[in-house]
């Protein structure tokens, strides 16, 4: 009997004035896309988890995968009161451009925002590192990385970040999560949990991963272990990144545990 958790979502577009009605209903579908991939991500449900229970478990002996079981919703209820939402309507806004830039700027309290912005060509996204929803902590996303397929005037998902991996990567961070080689040493690093990632699970690497490496090629600070560059928390591309580990949904649901009753209900 398992329960399911809620995370409500408020999904944020800039450029009210640009933006027709056609584009708009367009968007709407394009957050609920990307929300797809996000509840596929986070419970292990993606079409391509099977590239490693099925191919890679022998290069990765030990390693589980992960799942945070967490539902993503496009909110439809204005509780707390004064977020601007109206009650029944999904909470996706036109022309909010909250931010300055700060990766920390308020914005609806109790919701888990994504500002999706025009962040050039060289910024996919960006999120706090355990964020704070009472706070109305954000993640930002580049318009050119969020959701898949064909997209809409002004935000057509680009490759190869055009799968909606960007935001997974980014709520990783949200719930606590380091890059897979944050910290990596290759030399002093002797606590696993405290040290590196703080995942004992991930293998400690000194750097990230780009692109699409073949599987058991890259090599990780144990002689004895390979990189694991289809992770979510590395570099690669969205193609290319299909996993957490165990250890990071356990990391990431002792966060979430600590932060769950400052999501609105
Ligand atoms: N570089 C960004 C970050 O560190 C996002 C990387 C996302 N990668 C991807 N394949 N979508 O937060
Ligand atoms: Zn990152
Ligand atoms: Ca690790």
């Amino acid at each position: 009997n398992v329960q399911t958790i809620r995370i409500p979502v408020a999904v944020h577009y800039p450029s009210a004035g640009a933006v027709t009605e056609s584009v708009k209903t367009c968007l709407r579908a394009l957050a609920q896309n990307q929300i797809n991939i996000l509840n596929a991500d986070y419970n292990a449900t993606n079409a391509d988890i099977v590239n490693f229970t099925e191919n890679d478990a022998s290069f990765y002996p030990g390693i589980s995968v992960g799942n945070l079981g967490v539902q993503f919703e496009l909110a439809t209820e204005n509780h707390p009161a004064g977020t601007g939402l109206t009650n029944g309507q999904v909470a996706v806004t036109f022309g909010t451009d909250f931010l300055s830039g700060a990766d920390s700027d308020p914005t609806w309290a109790g919701y888990m925002n994504m500002v999706v912005r025009n962040e050039g060509s060289s910024i996919l996204g960006y999120s706090p590192l355990g964020g704070s929803p009472a706070s109305g902590h954000t993640v930002v996303i580049n318009r050119f990385a969020f959701g898949s397929g064909s997209g809409c005037a002004g935000f057509v998902p680009a490759a190869p970040f055009n799968l909606g991996r960007t935001l997974t990567h980014e709520l990783g961070h949200f719930f606590n999560l380091d890059h897979t080689f944050n910290n990596g040493t290759c030399s002093t690093n002797t606590n696993c949990n405290t040290q590196g990632d703080r995942v004992c699970d991930t293998p400690e690497v000194a750097s990230e991963s780009y692109e699409c490496p073949e599987v058991g090629t890259v090599g990780s600070c144990s002689f004895e272990q390979f990189a694991l560059t289809m992770n979510y928390m590395d570099y690669v591309d969205d193609a290319c990144m299909y996993m957490f580990t165990l250890g990071q949904e356990n990391r990431m649901r002792a966060y979430y545990n600590a932060i769950v009753s400052q999501f609105s209900t």
